[in-house]
């Protein structure tokens, strides 16, 4: 159930840089929840997608709330918070990518994220379907391949309460194959046919 990939969903990534990133970037904080974010590839992802797109001084303003219900035998907070990552996981980082961001340690068996993208994640232990937000003031909240678990009607619960914790005209991405459904299709815009990226009205 805590199956993810560094550069998973990349089309969802650049929809967010796309679409939401020119609204956001002048702001003095830019509030991003991860939920369901597994052992942290997805926020650590979209952390470098952020970091590339924006620049050194202009990321430091990205704060990723990164949270999951971690009911495996690994501890998800630790894991994200050591941020050393091995094998399949990170297969499909682009090379360059792999280079700027992380170091080889332990003679290439492991690659440590460098601090700077470490340091914009802050992870949470949180059971989306208590439908309690973690904070408000989200600009944007990215919900991949964890909605798809739940029933209909705790699927329609959690995204009335993203709606909750988002600002106004803040962003929702899930991925491609998860419909918006229709009691709370009224709550969102859809932003574009390439993928479902919404936004709160
Ligand atoms: C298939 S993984 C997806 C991880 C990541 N979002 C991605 O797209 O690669 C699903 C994640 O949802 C988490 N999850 C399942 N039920 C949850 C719940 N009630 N509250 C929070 N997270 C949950 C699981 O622990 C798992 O890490």
């Amino acid at each position: 159930m805590g199956f993810s990939f560094f550069f998973r969903d990349v089309n969802e990534m650049d929809l967010i840089i796309q679409y939401a990133l020119p609204e956001l970037i002048n702001n003095t904080r830019i509030n991003v929840w991860s939920a369901g974010c597994s052992e942290g590839q997805e926020p650590y992802t979209l952390a470098i997608k952020l970091r590339e797109n924006m620049g050194y001084f202009a990321f430091k303003k990205v704060k990723i709330f990164a949270s999951d219900i971690d009911n495996t035998s690994e501890n998800f907070g630790n894991i994200i918070r050591n941020a050393r990552y091995n094998g399949e996981t990170i297969k499909r980082i682009p090379p360059e990518i792999l280079s700027k961001y992380f170091t080889p340690i332990n003679e290439g068996a492991e690659y440590q994220l460098v601090s700077e993208i470490k340091e914009a994640i802050e992870f949470q232990k949180h059971d989306l379907l208590s439908y309690q937000e973690i904070r408000s003031a989200m600009n944007v909240i990215m919900c991949k391949n964890v909605l798809l678990h739940f029933h209909e009607d705790q699927r329609v619960e959690v995204i009335k309460m993203f709606a909750r914790a988002l600002v106004e005209k803040g962003f929702l991405i899930m991925e491609r194959t998860q419909e918006m459904p229709k009691e709370t299709a009224h709550l969102f815009e859809q932003v574009t046919t390439m993928g479902q990226v919404f936004r709160k009205k």
